[in-house]
């Protein structure tokens, strides 16, 4: 593997196999090289809106490559390169704060926090005022690397990632922004526990896997034809799509135009398109123009304790009868090639996932599971711990 220094970096969240995923459907397999289950390197001119990512928790550009994974190493040879790095990006007018993240190295919070102390000597040694943000743990939380300003002019997160036998060095360019995501989350006036609560990061990788690598054109239309409270629908929107969804559930599409008009008016998308119809996605007729589908189907029965095999299959049941009859109700309905990325029910069971049956025969559906390169595209689950249903993506064209 050659790295090119100006390559960027993407550092994966909770679910590395689906973060890596929505980077391989947006860029291509070619354009990016996976770093075990940490993080990818994508190539300088595949850029993307690091906002618009669901799955990656930090973007940086990488600066070296040090030869070494061992951390009495790798602390030499930061000693020896941060000074003059400082020197040549810095302006010894203002207190520079730095902060040390290590993924995959061996090396625990209080021994990253040492290095830093000993950094912010060799930073002063030259003459510079520094500051160091301690480490709770190997890698500082999103939040740490907000509220201490090191994406700024005057701070600095040095990323430290092991690759095989070296350690990649790279700065934070972009985080994500937690207290926005937790906004829209929290402050929508229509939430309902019982639809289950679609995180809104899963919402725009849901989108981005559906999307593909296809250019957004402007007036590009995303359907959701479960719309529920509309959570996938608001990332739509303030990802650029024109939205159509519906809901059998009149309650939910009343919630979700609520929810949207909310966020119209909190984020200044006044000119937004939104089209919002009850519907019951098994035989309803959508608008012919959308683009592509994204959404979270129906999850079958929320279950507050682990369900039994009978409970599973009864749930099982219902689900791959909505399913199986929305989709052919969709193929009818979209162009071929038409792609699309459903969120569908796999139950935690302690045997392992217990999955739907019906998507082993989707091909009789009418449709195609695209294929990743660098991860199985069969096994894309998000799953919360204690969670008795988790959430597959499934991401699906409709066959020639
Ligand atoms: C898991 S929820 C989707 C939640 C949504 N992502 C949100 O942001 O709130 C599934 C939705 O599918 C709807 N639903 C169930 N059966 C349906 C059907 N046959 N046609 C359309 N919607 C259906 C339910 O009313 C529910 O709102």
């Amino acid at each position: 593997m050659v790295f090119e220094m100006t390559d960027h970096i993407y550092i994966f969240g909770r679910e590395p196999e689906i973060s890596l995923s929505e980077l391989e459907s947006l860029l291509g397999a070619e354009a990016i090289t996976p770093i075990g289950k940490i993080a990818a390197m994508v190539q300088p001119k595949k850029q993307i809106n690091f906002n618009h990512l669901g799955g990656s928790k930090k973007a940086g550009t990488v600066l070296l490559a040090i030869p070494s994974t061992d951390w009495e190493s790798i602390e030499k040879s930061l000693i020896k390169w941060l000074p003059s790095y400082i020197e040549q990006n810095y302006s010894r007018q203002a207190k520079i704060q730095i902060g040390l993240s290590a993924y995959g190295l061996n090396v625990n919070a209080k021994r990253v926090s040492k290095t830093g102390i000993i950094l912010k000597k060799a930073v002063r040694a030259v003459n510079y005022s520094v500051r160091i943000t301690p480490n709770k743990e190997p890698s500082l939380n999103s939040a740490q690397v907000i509220r201490n300003k090191l994406t700024s002019e005057n701070g600095l997160e040095l990323l430290l990632i092991k690759s095989a036998n070296k350690t990649l060095l790279a700065k934070t360019g972009s985080v994500q922004k937690i207290d926005d995501y937790a906004k829209r989350d929290q402050n929508r006036p229509f939430r309902d526990q019982r639809v289950g609560m679609l995180p809104p990061k899963l919402a725009q990788t849901i989108i981005n896997l559906a999307k593909g690598e296809e250019k957004l054109k402007s007036g590009s239309k995303l359907l959701d034809p479960f719309c529920g409270t509309g959570v996938l629908l608001q990332e739509a929107l303030l990802m650029g799509y024109e939205v159509e969804g519906s809901d059998i559930d009149p309650r939910m599409v009343e919630y979700s135009a609520g929810n949207l008009d909310w966020l119209k008016k909190q984020f200044n998308l006044n000119k937004a398109k939104s089209n919002l119809e009850i519907g019951d996605a098994t035989r309803h007729q959508w608008s012919k123009n959308f683009s592509l589908v994204a959404s979270e189907t129906y999850l079958g029965a929320p279950f507050h304790s682990a369900p039994s095999m009978n409970d599973i299959k009864q749930a099982e049941q219902k689900v791959t009868e909505i399913l199986e009859k929305f989709l052919v109700n969709l193929s009818q309905q979209t162009p071929q090639n038409l792609r699309a990325c459903l969120a569908v029910p796999a139950w935690h069971t302690k045997n392992g996932f217990y999955r739907l049956k019906t998507l082993e025969k989707l091909e009789q559906l009418g449709y195609t599971r695209i294929r990743f390169k660098h991860v199985d595209s069969f096994n894309l689950i998000y799953h919360r711990p204690g969670q008795f249903v988790a959430r597959e993506l499934i991401v699906i064209k409709k066959s020639e």
